[in-house]
C-alpha cells in the first residue's frame, strides 16, 4: 500500500521492471519522460519501439544455444576420427564394438557422438544399410529412475509404445528386443550420462544390455556408453567393465587457445558483425579454462554477456558484461546443484535454510537435525540418523553451498558449525527452488 501513496503510476511501472531486470537505468529514463507526458502504457510502447529500433546484437542466437551442432568441430578431429572408425564396421553390416566414452563436462562427447551418428546415418541411407541409432540421455529426470522406466524410454525410443506402469519389467525388456530384432539391422544404442542411470537403477541393466546379443536373432546392438565421472567405469560389475569397454575414447578437457578458437567460429555466425569487444573472447575463454577447459561454460558466458550488454542498450560486448555473466552464470549453476541433489539432501539444505533465514548466522548439527525431521515428516521422507545428516551436512559443505566446520566439543564429542556461504538474494531462490524440488 506504501508503494501506491509514495509512488505515482509510472514511477511504480519503473520499480516494477527494475525489479524484473528487463530494462536498464538508461531505458528507464526514457521511459520515465515519456511515461509522465503520454501516461505509463504509451511510454511502453515507446520502449518497445526503441527496443525494435536497435541493431540487435546477436544475428543467430540459436547458435549458443547447447543442442546446436555446428558444422565445424575444432579440436576434437582426433576423438571423431577414432569414433568414426570404431562405428564404421557397421556400415559393413558388421557389429561395432561397444564404446565408452569418458572425459570431463563440455568437452565436446555429446556433440562430438551425435555429430558421428548423423554423418553415419547419412552414409547408412545413402548406401542403403539397415541400420538404427537411438540416442537416450539418461540425466533427463523422467528416465534415469527405475529399470522399468529406462526400459520403457529405450522401447519407445525403438518406436514402441509401453504404458508408463503396469507390466512386468521383463515384458517391457522383452518389447525393446523384439523391436531391436524386427529385421536384419545394426542397432548402435547411445546411453549418455551413463553413470546417472547406474546410480539410480544399478548397474544390472547394463548387464542386461550387454548381454542382448546372444537373445537377437537377425539384429545386432552396440552400445555406446558416455560419462563425466571417470571413475565410474571402475564401480560396475566387471563383467560390464569389460564388455562395455571394448574400446575407449578419452576427451581432454580444452585449453583456453582451443577455447578461444572455439568460441570465436559459433561467435562468427551468432553475433552481428563488430559486436565483440577487444579481449571479450579471451576473456571468456580464460574464464571457463580456469577449472578445466569446459566448452558448455565458455559459450555460455558469450552468450549470457551478450544478453547482459543488449539489456543494458550496448551495442557492443565488453569484458564487464563478461563478469556480470560470470555471476549469473554461477548462480544458476548453484542452482542447478541443488536440483541434482537426492531428496534427503535437499530436506537437509531446506531445513538449513530455514533455520538461517532470520537473524541467525549460525547453527548446529543438533538444531538441523530436529528441523530435518520436521520437514520430513511434513513431506513424508523417512528419518536418517544423525551421524548420516552429519555426513550430508559435510557433502553441502563440499559442494559449496553451506561451510560447516568441525567443532569439538571436548568430552561432549563433536559437532558443525553452519553458515551460508551464498549471497542473500540467492538464498531465496534456492528457498524458492528447493520447496518446488520437495514437493
Ligand atoms: N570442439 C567444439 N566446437 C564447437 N562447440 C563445442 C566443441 N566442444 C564442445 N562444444 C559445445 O560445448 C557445449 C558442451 O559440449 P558437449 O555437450 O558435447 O559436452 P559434454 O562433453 O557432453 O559434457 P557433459 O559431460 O557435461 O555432458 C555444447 O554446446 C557443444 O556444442
Ligand atoms: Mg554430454
Amino acid at each position: 500500500m506504501w508503494l501506491y501513496q509514495r509512488y505515482p503510476f509510472y514511477w511504480r511501472l519503473i520499480l516494477f521492471f527494475r525489479k524484473q531486470k528487463f530494462i536498464n537505468v538508461v531505458s528507464l529514463a526514457t521511459l520515465e519522460v515519456s511515461g509522465g507526458m503520454m501516461a505509463g502504457q504509451v511510454g511502453l510502447t515507446d520502449f518497445f519501439e526503441q527496443f525494435l529500433g536497435k541493431q540487435p546484437l546477436f544475428i543467430n542466437k540459436k547458435v549458443m544455444q547447447a543442442n546446436y551442432i555446428p558444422d565445424i568441430i575444432p579440436h576434437r578431429k582426433a576423438q571423431i576420427e577414432l569414433l568414426a572408425s570404431i562405428l564404421a564396421p557397421a556400415l559393413r553390416r558388421e557389429k561395432p564394438s561397444n564404446l565408452f566414452i569418458y572425459g570431463k563436462t563440455g568437452t565436446g562427447k555429446t556433440l562430438s557422438v551425435r555429430y558421428v551418428l548423423q554423418m553415419l546415418e547419412q552414409t547408412a541411407r545413402q548406401k542403403g544399410t539397415p541400420l538404427k541409432t537411438v540416442y537416450v540421455n539418461c540425466k533427463l529426470k523422467k528416465i534415469a529412475d527405475t529399470e522399468y522406466r529406462i526400459m520403457t524410454e529405450l522401447a519407445r525410443a525403438m518406436g514402441r509404445d509401453v504404458p508408463t506402469t503396469g507390466l512386468p519389467t521383463d515384458e517391457v525388456y522383452n518389447v525393446f528386443l523384439s523391436a531391436v530384432d524386427e529385421q536384419e539391422q545394426i542397432v548402435i544404442l547411445v546411453l549418455d550420462e551413463i553413470d546417472r542411470l547406474v546410480a539410480k537403477a544399478g548397474d544390472e541393466i547394463l548387464y542386461n544390455l550387454t548381454r542382448i546379443n546372444s537373445e537377437l536373432k537377425h539384429a545386432q546392438l552396440s552400445i555406446v556408453g558416455i560419462s563425466n565421472d571417470v571413475r565410474f567405469i571402475e564401480n560396475v560389475d566387471p563383467r560390464v567393465k569389460s564388455s562395455l569397454g571394448e574400446e575407449e575414447a578419452i576427451f581432454p578437457p580444452y585449453n583456453a587457445a582451443e577455447l578461444k578458437d572455439i568460441l570465436e567460429k559459433r561467435a562468427l555466425i551468432a553475433f552481428r558483425p563488430g559486436s565483440l569487444g577487444e579481449g571479450v573472447l579471451e576473456k571468456c575463454a580464460a574464464f571457463a579454462a580456469r577449472e578445466h577447459g569446459d566448452a558448455r561454460r565458455a559459450l555460455e558466458l558469450l552468450r549470457v554477456a551478450g544478453e547482459v550488454a543488449e539489456r543494458e542498450n550496448n551495442d557492443i560486448v565488453k569484458e564487464e558484461h563478461i563478469d556480470k555473466a560470470e555471476e549469473k552464470v554461477e548462480r544458476d549453476r548453484v542452482l542447478e546443484i541443488v536440483a541434482l541433489q537426492p531428496k534427503q539432501s535437499q530436506a537437509v539444505l531446506h531445513a538449513t535454510l530455514v533455520l538461517l533465514s532470520g537473524t541467525k548466522k549460525k547453527i548446529e548439527t543438533g538444531e538441523v537435525f530436529e528441523k530435518y525431521k520436521e520437514i520430513c515428516a511434513q513431506i513424508g521422507l523417512a528419518v536418517l540418523t544423525q551421524r548420516r545428516i552429519s555426513d550430508l551436512i559435510a557433502e553441502l559443505d563440499m559442494l559449496g553451498l553451506i561451510n560447516a566446520k568441525v567443532l569439538s566439543k571436548g568430552r561432549y564429542g563433536r559437532t558443525r558449525e553452519i553458515y551460508l556461504s551464498i549471497p542473500d538474494d540467492l538464498v531465496e531462490k534456492l528457498r524458492l527452488k528447493l520447496k518446488e524440488e520437495l514437493g
